[in-house]
């Protein structure tokens, strides 16, 4: 029985299968991830998109931001074969929550979960759940009143000058993410903490695991009896708690471990 068999059949047991994603579960589908030999951290300073810098300076930061969601988001996208995996394994009811740091709404793509992803980020959708740790790229909201809007005209009132853009009552909209120095919403972090202290099942894939407090969440999965897997090109800080560590490629393993869970 190889590893990954082994990973399927945990999947097919488990009361409760969550997975962690992170970038590089979109990498596939043409967005860059942030570290990594060819990571957008390369290309540009995290320093200028921490939320103290949004605050004192709002339109430096929306001229560095407006390049960086170019770079990001500015091609086409769509969910790859690892989205769509995840997806079939929720609808085979082998997999209970996705608990995502990207902010690309690609998962809910997957899921044919609708565009109007909730203000806390947290999707109760027929097939699983999914947490958008980190906010959604594809909306703006405004500082002030709290009004949630779709992200591109935003983003082209900003290319057009209106730096930082702004709301009908006036506030300063914000991308609808989380950034570095920024807490993230309570309600979510608190469910991603006892989804994973209830997992049996733990996979983390895609990430590099260095961010917090997603980065913590293997570990506590691992100190509540989960079995742990990794599924990730580069070596991570928590390889050590993993019981299953694939090196490989997501759009490779990923539609496998379905296939093995399905044929269960
Ligand atoms: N298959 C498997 N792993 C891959 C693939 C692939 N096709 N492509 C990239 N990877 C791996 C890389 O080896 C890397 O370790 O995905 C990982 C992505 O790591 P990061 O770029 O650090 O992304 P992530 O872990 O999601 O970053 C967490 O940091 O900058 C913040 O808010 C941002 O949500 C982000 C957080």
């Amino acid at each position: 029985m190889t590893e990954l068999d082994r990973l399927a059949s945990d999947f097919g047991n488990a009361e409760t299968a969550i997975a962690l994603t992170g970038a590089g579960i979109s990498a596939p589908s043409g967005i860059p991830t942030f570290r990594g030999d060819d990571g957008v951290w390369k290309r540009f300073d995290e320093g200028q998109f921490t939320y103290g810098r949004f605050r004192s300076d709002p339109a430096g930061f929306w001229a560095d931001r407006l390049e960086l969601h170019r770079e990001m988001f500015g091609g086409e996208f769509e969910p790859n074969a690892a989205h769509d995996a995840l997806a079939a394994l929720a609808r085979d009811g082998h997999l209970d929550a996705i608990l995502t740091q990207n902010t690309d709404g690609l998962h809910r793509d997957a899921a044919f979960v609708g565009d109007d992803s909730p203000a806390d980020g947290i999707t109760d959708a027929a097939d699983a759940t999914i947490l958008e740790l980190h906010g959604n790229a594809r909306r703006v909201r405004c500082t002030d009143c709290g009004n949630r809007t779709e992200a591109e005209p935003i983003f082209d009132r900003a290319a057009d000058g209106e730096r930082p853009p702004t709301c009908d009552c006036g506030g300063v909209y914000k991308p609808d993410v989380v950034l570095f120095g920024e807490q993230l919403p309570g309600a979510v972090i608190q469910r991603a903490r006892s989804l994973a202290r209830e997992s049996d099942v733990f996979l983390a894939i895609g990430s590099s695991l260095a961010v917090e407090p997603a980065a913590s969440l293997p570990r506590l999965a691992a100190s509540s009896g989960a079995t742990v897997g990794i599924v990730n090109l580069e070596s991570t800080p928590c390889d050590g708690v993993a019981d299953v560590v694939c090196r490989e490629d997501v759009t490779e393993v990923l539609p496998r471990l379905r296939d093995l869970a399905a044929s269960g």
